[in-house]
């Protein structure tokens, strides 16, 4: 990997690759194409906007002539794509706009790489590799004791997020296929660390309990995730790039099955420890539960053999420690909240989700 092109680098999971990939691989070259939806954050890369290294590009991966300029100007031998819409309750609110940034946004930056790829010369063309980052929610929703999700579970998307995600797999995997494109699936579950948007869970109950505002608990608080740190994320895609098979899809994971309720627990308790003047201790009084989100996956569990076995790749963090992390760097970034939580669109979001929720008001 020399000259490499991440598509929505300025959102959480693309910035800490971003970050991952110039600390651990100090000659490649990273372009960063994101179109700063409102969930893609420059602040996120303001320490390494001046790198050589580095370049970034305002573009949508629906635009067929700008990306096809993109493909015309650099000769890329990796892509990974993290750009998408990723939030399940958005998708609930605004399904098409899932469709269009997931699936067709995908299917257009396909496009142009297939063509792109088809041009190289033959030893280029051996070693390019296109990653697509995905989710485990394209396999839907476990019950108690069921077994875990491995690569051939069957897709059964519940959210309209989920089957866009699975409608870009299929495409991606349809594209290796038919004209054994160079491409790799990575299924993922649930990432926390820094530069999360503070709409998903964990940092939503960080912030909230900070400033004293209520929990919202969807249900019973009983539903189960697989929590993974970010950057054992990156390290995980870092290594698929280098020893992963074409063709192949990974599970990837992170062995950490709380119930919602109780990782919102740890996190009161965490910030009691690390906020012991807080007018808000015991943080827990916050919590607070909210009607259910329509169609909730139940819970997610993914067996991780495989990335163990063919990439010798595990989780380095536990959810403690990554937590610890995780509620220290959300004290310690006041800034970068404050620019995201005074922003309209984002009070506009927590009215539209909460309000009729009848929570996240006082
Ligand atoms: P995010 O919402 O934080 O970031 C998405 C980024 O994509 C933003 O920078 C945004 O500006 C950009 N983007 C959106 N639409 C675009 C478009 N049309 N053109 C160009 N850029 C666009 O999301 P995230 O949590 O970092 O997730 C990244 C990827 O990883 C997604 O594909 C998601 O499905 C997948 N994933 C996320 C998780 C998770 O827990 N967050 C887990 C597994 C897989
Ligand atoms: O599993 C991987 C997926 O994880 C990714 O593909 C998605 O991009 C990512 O957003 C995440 O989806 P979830 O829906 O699992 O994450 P979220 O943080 O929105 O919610 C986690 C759990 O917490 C879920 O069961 C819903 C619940 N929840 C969420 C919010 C925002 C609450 O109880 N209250 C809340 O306010």
């Amino acid at each position: 990997m020399k000259n490499i092109l991440i598509t929505g680098g300025a959102g959480f999971i693309g910035s800490n690759f971003i970050h991952h990939i110039l600390n651990h691989r100090s000659t490649l070259h990273i372009t960063n194409l994101d179109d700063l939806t409102y969930s893609g954050n420059l602040d996120n890369l303001k320490d390494i906007q001046n790198l050589d290294r580095y370049h970034f590009i305002k573009g949508n991966i629906c635009d067929p002539e700008a990306i096809n300029c993109l493909f015309q100007k650099y000769t890329f031998d990796t892509v990974v794509h993290f750009a998408a819409e990723s939030h399940v309750d958005r998708s609930i609110q605004n399904p098409m706009q899932f469709i269009e940034t997931n699936v067709v946004g995908t299917a257009n930056l396909l496009r142009n790489a297939l063509v792109f790829w088809e041009k190289l010369e033959p030893g280029q063309k051996r070693t390019f590799r296109f990653l697509h980052v995905s989710t485990d929610e394209v396999f839907g929703s476990l019950d108690a004791g069921d077994p875990p999700f491995s690569e051939t579970t069957p897709y059964a998307p519940n959210s309209p997020y989920a089957a866009s995600k699975a409608a870009s797999d299929h495409l991606v995997r349809s594209y290796y296929q038919t004209y054994h494109f160079p491409a790799i699936i990575t299924n993922c579950s649930n990432n926390y660390g820094p530069f999360q948007f503070p709409e998903k869970l964990i940092p939503l109950i960080i912030l909230n309990a900070i400033a004293g505002k209520p929990l919202p608990i969807y249900g019973d608080g009983r539903q189960i995730r697989d929590w993974l740190y970010v950057l054992d994320h990156c390290q995980a895609l870092l290594e698929i790039l280098e020893k992963g098979k074409i063709g192949e899809t990974y599970n990837i994971g992170g062995n950490n099955q709380p119930a919602n309720l109780d990782i919102v627990r740890q996190i009161c308790s965490i910030l009691d420890e690390l906020c012991p003047e807080s007018p808000f201790r015991p943080h827990s009084q916050l919590i607070q539960f909210v009607p259910d989100r329509p169609g909730h996956d139940r819970r997610y569990a993914m067996d991780t053999r495989k990335i163990e076995k063919e990439i010798g790749w595990q989780p380095r963090e536990n959810l403690e420690s990554g937590l610890m992390k995780t509620v220290k760097w959300y004290l310690d970034h006041p800034d970068w909240v404050e620019n995201i939580q005074r922003k309209p669109d984002y009070q506009a979001w927590m009215n539209v989700n909460y309000s009729q929720r009848g929570a996240a008001k006082r």
